[in-house]
């Protein structure tokens, strides 16, 4: 049955990889490889890259200014504090790109405003409607997130949206900072921002979910079923602390259940792999076996049962084709819970057609293998096709 809220609509892909996925402990990309990646989330399609945070540093900057002037096809935008410095740094290192677009960002939550920023909640609205006022002067697209929106009173969100809607803003970000939100909580929070704040919904409302509490993935969905149009994520997940959604797996949540979320989107899926691969590389960072989408187990199948469900018919098995996400084909991993008919599986692509007595003595020899060894290879198998009988 279709949900209340279902609409085909267009997600955006705000990708953070080189932004908020740097934050990452002990991560350090260089230029070159920034650009690299750079190029590679353009092939994937993403709508926008942060490529950095130019007033941070000088590698940063130079890094997003070449970024800006390298990628034509996404836009590519900036992190920036609300001061004039700021701004200008960042109009410095974007304004080449063909559509310069900034990243204002303040704290909101009471606990931010009063140990960190030491300030008001009527400071904070004045500093963000002059911050969106002047970048509007410069850039064609601004956005401007309330960092630890969901830890912030909502009349006081929908009280400084309204604020920023009216100073021009494009885009409206609302961040679960330290990944402390539910499903639920984030989805009711869109919801009622984008239908009560008056103008949301001419502007894009965009969602950030860290992943502290390993819901950042779910949360994101959750908001973009609340109304958030626009999804910020990192490749393989990676990020400050316990890292950020994770780009992959949320765009092939909203393909493979387009009929829940109704959702299109620009990337092109097949390039998925390569991505997270090229970053794993680049960062260091190694994607875990069993990591959804981009694991090296992701389409490995192991037990006798579901190997043979998989060979029947692959959709017993797999819900997503590992052609879709650029992987060659799944893989049958022959262990001490294979079956029968994995192992006659392999035994034909290495070039064999025993006839059963004879299959059924090396499955045999098989098992006891299995029993003794973990990774058994297509070397063990032709051994013990070829050993003597007498052997066994
Ligand atoms: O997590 C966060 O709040 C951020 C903001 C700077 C957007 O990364
Ligand atoms: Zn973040």
């Amino acid at each position: 049955m279709k949900k209340e809220w279902f609409r085909v609509r267009r997600i955006k892909f705000f990708d953070t990889t080189l932004r908020d996925g740097e934050q990452q402990p002990g991560l350090n990309l260089n230029r070159e490889e920034k650009l690299k990646i750079a190029k590679q989330l353009d092939r994937l399609g993403v709508d926008i890259i942060e490529a950095g945070f130019p007033a941070s540093n000088e590698g940063d900057f130079y890094s997003v200014q070449q970024i800006a002037r390298a990628v034509k096809k996404s836009s590519v935008t900036g992190l920036s504090r609300l001061s004039k410095s700021d701004i200008d740094t960042a109009w410095e290192a974007l304004k080449d790109s063909p559509e310069p677009r900034i990243h204002l960002f303040i704290a909101t939550s009471d606990v931010h405003i009063d140990h960190k920023l030491m300030s008001t909640q009527e400071e904070v609205i004045q500093d963000s409607v002059e911050a969106v006022r002047y970048a509007k002067e410069r850039f064609s697209v601004v956005q401007w997130s309330a960092e630890d929106a969901c830890r912030t009173d909502w009349d006081f969100l929908k009280h400084i949206m309204e604020k920023v809607i009216e100073a021009g803003v494009d885009v409206i970000n609302l961040p679960d900072t330290v990944g402390y939100t539910t499903a639920q909580e984030i989805r009711a929070m869109f919801h009622h921002l984008k239908e009560n704040v008056k103008g949301a919904k001419d502007i894009t409302l965009s969602t950030h979910c860290h992943d502290d509490l390993g819901m950042a993935v779910a949360n994101s969905l959750a908001a973009i079923e609340g109304g958030a149009d626009q999804v910020e994520c990192t490749i393989n997940g990676i990020g400050e602390r316990a890292g950020n959604a994770s780009l992959e797996e949320i765009a092939v949540a909203l393909h493979i259940r387009h009929d829940h979320y109704g959702a299109e989107q620009n990337l092109t899926l097949q390039e998925i792999k390569r991505t997270s691969s090229l970053v794993s590389k680049l960062s260091g960072n190694v994607v875990p076996g069993n990591k959804a989408i981009v694991g090296n187990n992701a389409f490995a199948h192991e037990s006798g049962i579901h190997q043979d469900g998989v060979l029947k018919e692959s959709s017993t098995y797999e819900i997503i084709t590992p052609e879709l996400v650029g992987v060659d084909a799944n893989k049958l991993v022959l262990g001490k819970l294979s079956g029968k008919h994995a192992f006659q599986n392999k035994v034909s692509e290495l070039g064999f057609d025993p006839p059963e007595d004879e299959l059924k003595r090396v499955f045999k020899a098989f098992k006891q293998l299995a029993n003794k060894k973990k990774d058994i290879s297509d070397d063990d198998i032709f051994a013990l096709l070829v050993a003597d009988k007498s052997e066994n």
